[in-house]
């Protein structure tokens, strides 16, 4: 593909039109979390959870996986190998539910430092504008800051504005950590299908089921004792890691996720290939190419 930008970098986080979703059941309620509300709630209210966390995230992530998520994440990003040493040929990614910019940072460093490669660009999209705002903060101490390789989007991981993400533009959709916040995850996958062009990657990065029964009753007292205690002390806020706790145990199998995953037409690879659990499932990276 040819070199076109034709985006300016930082000029601002880019708002996109608000919308209604359908509910993930018939009853129109769906889960926050351990409790049910109704669907068209869970938006609002995992709008308020991460705009309380936004300014102590990136601490807090360290905090809560003694720094772990960053090798979960330099796996993540190096068994996609962004980039392609050809100049004049962009890859053009999309890291949705972005946050502060963990995977795009990666994805520009690894193209850069592997590849050679200052012509990739990432389209960092995010429903909560506090987490954007920590991410473009970082960026500007980036090489990366005033330039076309990065920019940022307010929006809807279940609805992208289709002017400012046009079908079949991607070569590599990333989401790490942010799907299962989602009210509705096949229209996330349905989205990243439209998004990409045919023979792009989707790749998703989220806590998952531990295969290990002992282990998993080992990381649950921690997840359910620890964590929260540690939102209580270094953010202040003891709900809303809670609720992050309990949002990965509500999260599909590895199975059933990358059944959803092919259920909205990506290609995976067959049976447990399909998916790299990290730590025994603690995480689990599930990828599919659009066909
Ligand atoms: C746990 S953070 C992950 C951030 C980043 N990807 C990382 O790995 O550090 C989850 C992010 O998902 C975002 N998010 C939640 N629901 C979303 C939605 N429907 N569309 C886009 N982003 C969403 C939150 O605002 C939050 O920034």
């Amino acid at each position: 593909m040819q070199r076109v930008v034709t985006r300016r970098a930082f000029s601002g986080i880019q708002k996109l039109p608000k919308r209604q979703y359908s509910s993930s059941k018939p009853d129109g309620t769906t889960h926050f979390g351990f409790k049910e509300v109704p669907a068209v709630e869970k938006e609002n209210l995992v709008k308020g959870v991460f705009s309380s966390v936004a300014t102590s995230y990136d601490v807090m992530n360290d905090a809560m996986s003694m720094g772990v998520h960053r090798l979960w994440k330099d796996d993540f990003v190096s068994g996609l190998n962004p980039g392609n040493p050809k100049v004049g040929v962009q890859t053009r990614c999309i890291d949705v539910a972005g946050g502060t910019g963990d995977i795009a940072l990666r994805i520009l460093d690894w193209a850069r430092e592997k590849h050679a490669d200052r012509d990739l660009s990432v389209d960092l999209v995010d429903i909560n504008p506090n987490m954007l705002e920590e991410g473009r903060t970082r960026f500007r101490k980036t090489m990366y800051h005033n330039t076309p390789q990065v920019n940022f989007f307010v929006g809807n991981a279940q609805e992208l504005s289709p002017e400012q993400f046009p079908s079949n533009t991607y070569d590599l959709y990333t989401i790490a950590f942010g799907i299962r916040n989602c009210t509705s995850v096949p229209d996330v996958l349905r989205e990243a299908y439209r998004v990409l062009k045919p023979g792009g990657t989707f790749a998703c990065l989220e806590f998952s089921k531990v295969t290990n029964p002992l282990f998993a009753q080992v990381y649950d007292a921690y997840s359910f004792s620890v964590i929260p205690i540690l939102g209580s002390i270094l953010a202040s806020d003891r709900d809303s890691y809670q609720y992050l706790v309990e949002s990965i145990r509500k999260f599909p199998s590895q199975e059933d996720f990358a059944q959803m995953i092919r259920d909205a037409g990506f290609h995976t690879a067959k049976g447990e290939k399909a998916w790299q659990n990290q730590w025994g499932g603690i995480a689990c990276v599930h990828t599919g190419v659009k066909l």
